[in-house]
């Protein structure tokens, strides 16, 4: 077979050696002040500049004017990074000679939103020692751009990517928060809302008065011709709130693409300009100190008539042209996929030069799904062949975040192992929303499409674990139950493969807040029942040893330290083992010399993984529950106590 000759790598070189002198000139100044650093500016270049040509090629390449969009972005690049501080420039310098710094197991992260917890960012600065004390290394502060008043979608309606939403503070004191983590080891995590700009951005704004040039920065259409043949095969995201992905706009007249609210309408990125434009908005955010950017609802970006419009080939070639610019200008810099979609598409984000990191939905899920059935065979089963991901790269594994939970387990792994998917995502609904009788649960049935019957689960860590329950209940024994399964939860979070997440209040047991109902903006949207404003005086209760709230906050700091003290726990893989026991779900975590096995128990009752089995998986001696120090003799059968998670050092 003739292999086709590939022109592109060095028509590469060629557009570079063509542009470069132009930019060179026009920074000269700066550049001649910094020889040494543009040098090595120069070096990243050349080193990314075939891929990014590639992928700019494969998006723009048909364009009459491809060449001018090279320029622009040439100078895109040069431009941010003489902005780039010189501070994070030593960053650079330092994750670049560590490239891998993230899969260490002395990495654990924490998430909230600014103004629940803190009021705004200037009060933020008071916790940092709180944060020290959990043990976070990574905070992922939630959207806070400026945004239209009332329903912003939890903020992720971004008017300004360049402007915090003067409630929570100031750029400035963002970047200056920044700084004051990165000095106590803390790295910032933000989001990057690339799919869609909110209605009052400027750039919507400029549509809606009509001007070409912003129009295109969006897809819009004069009637409902083509948004009909497309809706087809579009699915409703909110389908309480509304019907289609298509909004009238009186203004412009025209139909405006808006996947989720109304008032977020979905960028172009057919459209150069829109690619550019957001780019900048990426380094503008790398250089106020960002070391991670979720980038938000990545499996939308790109629209192909016919198809669902979901995972297009397109979505990653853009996110793989940001993340070669990212390498360029401010390599520190890394990406986390949001892809809440099909587990055979979620790992399609995952690789060095597109994600390096991506939530692990399914984890969460079949966690939630196997606490509610007492059995594992779905988990065991799913993680077995789906949680291996390219080397370099890492899963962050969470147990509740501000979103709902899907079951989006893949229907054929389900049917592998006798499990009808749709009856059993009606179970789990049900189990979860209490309607079940069995359930211990409290949680909130979110967006119910009454055409699929499907829907999905709000409602906090705690009151899905059974402890809103037991405390209404005053029942002590159904108390410490719940205790256990939050434990045994966060044990997986901890030690599994990847980069525990932390939702911040779930540290002290958080339960669902119910005064969204209260607030006509929000009261159509039950995840605001798990975004609480009720804290947790920390620094006050933090010796009050009487209360749950103290022993979840010292059980989680536990576990955390102790992670920490294992390396076999880092990088973003796991083996999982054959436990011969239907309720226990166990895994090998290994590196070097340092083996630990994990098993854990998804029943209330007490569950044996026989000596046999232990064996097969390398338990020869005498071994030590590293949670409780205790030692399991050789040649014996381990027998979990309900809902027990132990940690053996099997080295
Ligand atoms: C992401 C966010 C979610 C938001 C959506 C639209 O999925 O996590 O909260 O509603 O994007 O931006």
């Amino acid at each position: 077979m003739m292999v086709e000759y590939d022109w592109r790598p060095e028509q590469a070189v060629k557009s570079l050696n063509r542009i470069l002198p132009q930019v060179e000139k026009t920074f000269a100044d700066k550049i001649g002040q910094a020889p040494d650093e543009w040098h090595k500016f120069k070096n990243r270049l050349h080193r990314e500049w075939e891929r990014l040509f590639i992928y700019l090629h494969q998006l723009y390449g048909w364009q009459y004017d491809f060449f001018y969009t090279l320029q622009r972005i040439l100078n895109t690049l040069v431009q941010y990074w003489l902005e780039r501080p010189a501070e994070l420039k030593l960053l650079d310098e330092k994750r670049e000679a560590d490239p891998c710094w993230f899969l260490s197991e002395k990495v654990v992260g924490g998430v909230l939103y600014v103004d629940l917890f803190s009021d705004n960012l200037a009060k933020l600065d008071d916790h940092i020692s709180y944060f020290k004390k959990l043990g976070l290394n990574y905070l992922h502060l939630m959207p806070l751009f400026a945004v239209p008043k009332g329903d912003n979608d939890g903020g992720y309606a971004v008017s300004d990517y360049r402007a915090t939403n003067p409630d929570i503070g100031t750029m400035e004191e963002l970047s200056k928060l920044a700084a004051e983590l990165r000095d106590e080891g803390i790295s910032l995590v933000l989001d990057f809302v690339f799919n869609h700009t909110s209605d009052e951005h400027i750039w919507a704004q400029k549509a809606k008065s009509n001007h070409p040039d912003f129009m295109a920065y969006y897809h819009t259409y004069p009637d409902r011709e083509l948004p009909d043949q497309f809706q087809k095969y579009l699915r409703d995201i909110f389908p309480t709130v509304r019907k289609g992905d298509f909004t009238w706009c009186e203004e412009m007249k025209r139909w405006v693409w808006t996947t989720f609210n109304s008032f977020q309408w979905d960028l172009n990125y057919s459209n150069p300009k829109v690619f550019r434009a957001m780019a900048e908005e990426m380094l503008f955010l790398a250089n106020q100190g960002v070391e991670v950017l979720r980038l938000d609802a990545v499996a939308f970006i790109w629209k192909r008539l016919g198809t669902n419009c979901e995972n297009q080939p397109e979505a990653h070639t853009i996110i793989r042209a940001f993340n070669a610019m990212a390498k360029i200008v401010a390599p520190c810099l890394l990406f986390k996929s949001e892809a809440i979609v099909h587990p055979d598409d979620v790992i399609q984000y995952i690789h060095t030069e597109e994600c390096q990191l991506s939530y692990n939905p399914l984890l969460m899920a079949l966690l939630w799904e196997a606490l509610a059935t007492r059995e594992t065979k779905l988990l065991e089963y799913s993680m077995r062949h789906r949680y291996p991901i390219p080397a370099g790269c890492t899963w962050v594994n969470f147990i509740r975040c501000h979103d709902d939970i899907g079951w989006t387990f893949d229907d054929q792994d389900a049917r592998n192992i006798g499990i009808d998917p749709a009856v059993h995502r009606k179970f789990l609904n049900k189990f979860y929303t209490g309607e079940h009788p069995d359930s211990f649960a409290k949680g909130i049935p979110f967006q119910f499409n009454a055409d699929t019957g499907d829907v999905r689960i709000s409602g906090t860590f705690s009151s899905l674990a059974g402890l809103e329950d037991a405390i209404s209940k005053q029942d002590s024994e159904l108390i410490e139950q719940a205790v256990r399964r939050i434990n045994l939860l966060r044990s997986i979070m901890v030690s599994i493969g990847g980069i525990p997440l932390l939702y911040i209040g779930d540290e002290w047991g958080m339960l669902n807040d119910y005064s969204y109902l209260s607030d006509p903006t929000i009261v159509n949207d039950s995840r605001w029942v798990h975004r609480s404003r009720k804290r947790w005086n920390a620094r006050e209760d933090l010796t009050d040893q009487d209360t749950l709230e103290w022993r979840f906050f010292h059980e989680m700091v536990k576990l955390f330290d102790l992670r920490k003290q294992l390396p076999a726990l880092q990088n973003g893989g796991m083996d999982v083992i054959h436990t011969g026991n239907p309720h226990l779900f166990g895994y090998l975590r290994a590196f070097k010399d340092q083996k630990i096995l994990i098993i854990n128990n998804f029943s209330e009752e007490p569950q044996t993984m026989d000596a046999v089995h232990l064996n097969a998986c390398g338990v020869k001696d005498d071994v030590m529950n590293l949670i409780t120090n205790d030692v399991l003799s050789s040649g014996k059968d381990l027998v979990l106590n309900g809902h027990q998670s132990v940690w053996l050092d099997i080295s």
